[in-house]
């Protein structure tokens, strides 16, 4: 069993991530500073659940500012979910993005550094790839976004360290992660409110993009294999198995909830993919992961959350 550090602990796929470690026997430090791209009660939400349990403890702390050593004390293991998230805001907030995405990963590096954890498990995107993602981690590498650009230096960040230090790392790159605990700000988050409260929402651009949907527990499991196998060096796309566009999937809540999405048309938004497909054949083959979850049962899932909430 390892001890594990989950920094953004307090976010969606963190404290998902941090639950199902403790459910497999390991123990969990998680840390978050509650960053305010969304209020603090939706994060302490996610969090009530890990507060209470055995083999958890929660370290309130800012990776830009604050010593890291004394959480580290005889960590194993580091999953750095911890970031600002999301492209929109990176346009109008860049010092957040460079700060928590960049210099927030260069002093969690030292600090595992100076620990000699056993390897870091660092949370990246698709965004890196840039606007059309449909291929394999070679791909070239042309950000669309702010938040992109940061996300593409964190993980070079993340290379220097392996090469210069031997920092053993691993890279997953996420793609369009959905579920309960999804990001307020997220688009089936913002479609699922629109359709259950009957309230009017912004379709940008044709509503023919498409993404791979990635449903949370996938993304879990993708950290467990990683885990699991042990530090490979490598970056891994992490992604659903299929395409599905925001037409289709906007089609799939109105059925689940039974009632039609008031649509308003609007622009095409800056930096947005058109198109994200991961292709994951180096997860499935390395790391022995592939996606469970379809599309209709994670989105029934989701509709049930909100509906709670
Ligand atoms: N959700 C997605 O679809 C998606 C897709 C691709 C990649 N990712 C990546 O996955 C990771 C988790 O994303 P999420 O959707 O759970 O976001 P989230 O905003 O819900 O969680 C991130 C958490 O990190 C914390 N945090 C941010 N900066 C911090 C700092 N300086 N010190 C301490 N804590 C800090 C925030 O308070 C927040 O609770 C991020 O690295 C993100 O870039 C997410």
């Amino acid at each position: 069993m390892s001890h594990c550090l989950v920094t953004g602990a307090a976010g969606f796929i963190g404290s998902h991530l941090a639950e199902a470690l403790l459910a497999d026997g390991h123990t969990v430090v998680g840390l978050d500073c509650f960053t305010d791209y969304y209020p603090r009660p939706v994060k302490e939400r996610n969090l009530a659940g890990l507060r209470a349990a055995p083999g958890f403890t929660f370290v309130e702390a800012d990776l830009r500012t604050d010593d890291l050593a004394p959480s580290f004390d005889g960590v194993d293991v580091v999953f750095h979910q911890a970031a600002m998230a999301g492209l929109l805001k990176s346009w109008t907030h860049f010092d957040a993005y460079m700060t928590c995405n960049i210099q927030a990963t260069q002093r969690l590096l030292e600090a595992a550094r100076a620990a000699s954890v056993r390897h870091v498990v660092h949370a990246s995107t698709s965004s890196v790839y840039g606007r059309d993602v449909s291929g394999d981690e070679d791909q070239p590498m042309c950000p669309a976004s702010p938040y992109g650009l940061t996300k593409l230096a964190a993980e070079h960040l993340v290379w220097n360290y392996r090469d210069t230090f031997g920092v053993p790392v691993t890279v997953l790159r996420y793609f369009s992660i959905y579920g309960p605990r999804q990001r307020p700000d997220m688009g089936i988050y913002l479609l699922i409110d629109a359709v259950l409260h009957a309230t009017p929402m912004t379709v940008f651009g044709d509503g023919e993009q498409t993404r791979g949907n990635t449903y949370v527990s996938d993304v879990v499991q993708a950290n467990r294999c990683a885990l699991a196998h042990g530090p490979t060096g490598a970056a891994f796309n992490i992604g659903g198995g299929s395409l599905v566009s925001w037409n289709e999937t906007i089609a799939l809540v109105e059925r689940i909830v039974g009632k039609p999405l008031n649509r308003v048309p609007g622009p095409t938004r800056p930096g947005e993919q058109r198109h994200a497909l991961a292709d994951t054949t180096r997860a499935r083959q390395v790391l022995n992961w592939q996606p469970q979850a379809d599309i209709e049962t994670g989105l029934r899932a989701q509709v049930e959350w909100q509906r709670g909430r």
